[in-house]
């Protein structure tokens, strides 16, 4: 069975932006994009830059360091210079809580 992590409320998440919340000695980046949450690891691939201080635009975040985007529904790159995925989570929300599946 999933193990389910209560990770914010879900009015805590900001509407077309992310931010960055420590969550079971991780740090995750929480996505709000029209009324979905998303979750991903919140460093980015390519260098030591947090994607919470970056710049979303739909359900692509842009790295802050040097501009790299990824899909935030699956951590695929969408845009050089990065290349490896980032690991993203499953999400649900229940009690009007954001609950993460992080294993
Ligand atoms: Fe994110 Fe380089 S550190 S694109």
């Amino acid at each position: 069975t999933t193990h389910w992590i209560d990770a914010a409320a879900h009015g805590d998440v900001p509407e077309d932006d992310v931010i960055g919340l420590a969550i079971a000695g991780r740090d995750i980046a929480l996505y709000g994009v029209g009324g979905e949450v998303f979750a991903t690891d919140n460093i980015c691939t390519h260098g030591h830059a947090r994607l919470c201080d970056g710049f979303l635009e739909g359900h692509e975040i842009e790295c802050p360091l040097h501009q790299g985007k990824f899909d935030v529904r699956n951590g695929m790159p969408t845009c050089a210079p990065v290349t490896e995925p980032l690991r993203s989570y499953p999400v649900k929300i229940e009690g009007g809580r954001v609950w993460l599946a992080l294993d």
